[in-house]
């Protein structure tokens, strides 16, 4: 819709605010004085309530408009703009530097609600366009030693030495640390049947033979159990998965690894600052495994990270990261590597994002109590444990299992226009990864139930009442 018909000079009356909501239909005309400047706004509501009490027809908008009203600048993006919005507030007046009324955000009530939106309201642009200007673009440059370091010492909370080796992706991430564990033909190592796919596909890449194990019943991550009932003299790593923000068991996973001469490798892609007994998640296992994906806990919108505090695993990574290139003689290839590196660009992105990783995570565990709050009293839906004692999950995406017909509820989401997103189908269920598996019940329960629902700073209390009504 045109501005014109939402604003009205403060210096008119009543009669003439009156018929331009009429005309507009948004039930509100912003207020602007003679030089533009946004000075109020005045609702359908504010004239219906003025006018019992009055019946003046001719009193000035100046006089009788709200002048402690919402509004946004021009500067905030979208979701800035959104948390300001609630069941009474659905339009708001968006203003320049010099308070303008430039243009209006108006939520719709049937708007798309998407599973996760990226938290990008810090130094994000700003590092961004430091790395594009500086012309340090591809996979050399500050941002990446800054990212890395910064990002191994907040998981070892500079306890230890630590590094941080920056990559594409969360599954190159994997791949390269089996390949510097020397994991190849002939191995098999032991991961999850809940997972996404990218945890078996990287050990499928090394010609190692995965084998898939079940999941425990409460915490939904890899069983101990059934790991000690599935190692064999070939078994050369495990994988343990801290899904859906999840820890694993990692002290009887650490202790199994020992006793059985094992590499254990993290795949921490969903759980970024989740704990076990007080520790970091990835800084249990040998090498452990990032992804920075834009739905992830913080994103370079692709991406991904290895962290060690081994120095010579983490020096591996590196050659086996760019192409296996000596580190000492250029163009000699001591290794068959791989072109694994993250840009600047990325790196930069993740930096600015690192620097709020704790506010971020607040975020989210505020909306998952809103959440749990809201939906206590639903017969339905049980909630991700978060209750263990020795395990402080993250709020990744709000995960629950649900009891009800699971199709009919996604069918009412997609009414609504929001986005639910089912669990990960058991490996062990599709033809592709079936012959290695051991026998997964708990998992097929858990994942024919479980569902996510939208984690993102639009959700408010509306938005959970919604969702309670498509349950
Ligand atoms: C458990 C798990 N492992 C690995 C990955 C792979 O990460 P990426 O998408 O960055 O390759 C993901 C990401 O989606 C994941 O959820």
């Amino acid at each position: 819709m045109a501005l014109e018909n939402l604003f009205i000079n403060d210096n008119k009356t009543l009669i003439h605010a009156w018929k331009l909501i009429t005309l507009n239909g948004k039930n509100i005309v912003f207020c602007v004085n003679d030089d533009n400047k946004l000075t109020g706004v005045l609702t359908d509501g504010d004239i219906r309530k003025y006018l019992l009490e009055t019946e003046n027809y001719h009193v000035l908008v100046k006089d009788i408009m709200n002048k402690n009203f919402v509004y946004a600048t021009h500067k905030e993006d979208k979701v800035s703009i959104m948390t300001k919005m609630n069941s009474r507030i659905s339009i708001i007046p968006i203003v320049n530097d010099d308070f303008i009324l430039v243009d209006y955000f108006e939520h719709k009530i049937d708007m798309y609600i998407p599973i996760a939106i990226p938290n990008l309201g810090g130094n994000e642009f700003n590092y961004l366009m430091d790395a594009f200007l500086s012309t340090w673009i591809s996979s050399k440059g500050d941002y990446i030693k800054r990212f890395e370091k910064g990002f191994a010492e907040f998981c070892f909370q500079n306890n230890t030495e630590s590094y941080g080796i920056a990559v594409s992706n969360g599954t190159v991430a994997l791949h390269l640390a089996l390949v510097t564990l020397g994991i190849g033909p002939g191995d098999e190592v032991i991961v999850p049947d809940l997972t996404f796919a990218a945890t078996i596909n990287a050990v499928l890449y090394t010609g190692a033979t995965p084998v898939i194990v079940d999941i425990e019943e409460d915490s939904w991550c890899i069983d101990p159990n059934e790991i000690e009932k599935a190692i064999t003299p070939r078994t050369k790593a495990i994988i343990p998965v801290h899904v859906y923000g999840q820890p694993c068991n990692m002290d009887r996973i650490m202790e199994i690894a020992k006793k059985n001469n094992l590499y254990v490798v993290e795949d921490c892609a969903e759980a970024h600052g989740a704990e076990y007994k007080g520790n970091k998640v990835g800084t249990f296992g040998n090498i452990s495994c990032f992804s920075f994906f834009a739905n992830k806990v913080i994103t370079t919108g692709e991406g991904g990270m290895c962290i060690t505090s081994d120095p010579n695993l983490a020096e591996k990574m590196r050659i086996l990261r760019d192409h296996g290139m000596s580190k000492t003689k250029r163009y000699w290839h001591d290794f068959v590597g791989f072109n694994y590196r993250m840009t600047n660009l990325q790196a930069a992105i993740g930096l600015a994002q690192l620097e709020r990783i704790d506010f971020i995570l607040e975020e989210k565990e505020k909306l998952e109590k809103l959440y749990r709050e809201k939906l206590k009293k639903n017969p339905l839906i049980s909630f991700q444990k978060n209750d263990f004692p020795e395990r402080k999950k993250i709020t990744w995406m709000i995960s629950v299992l649900y009891d009800g017909d699971k199709d009919k509820l996604t069918n009412n989401f997609i009414k609504n226009n929001i986005e639910v997103r089912p669990f990960f189908y058991p490996l062990s269920d599709m033809p592709i990864y079936k012959e290695y598996a051991r026998s997964c019940s708990v998992s097929k329960e858990i994942s024919a139930k479980g569902l996510n629902f939208p984690t993102n700073k639009i959700v408010n209390i509306e938005l959970i009442d919604k969702i309670d009504n498509c349950l």
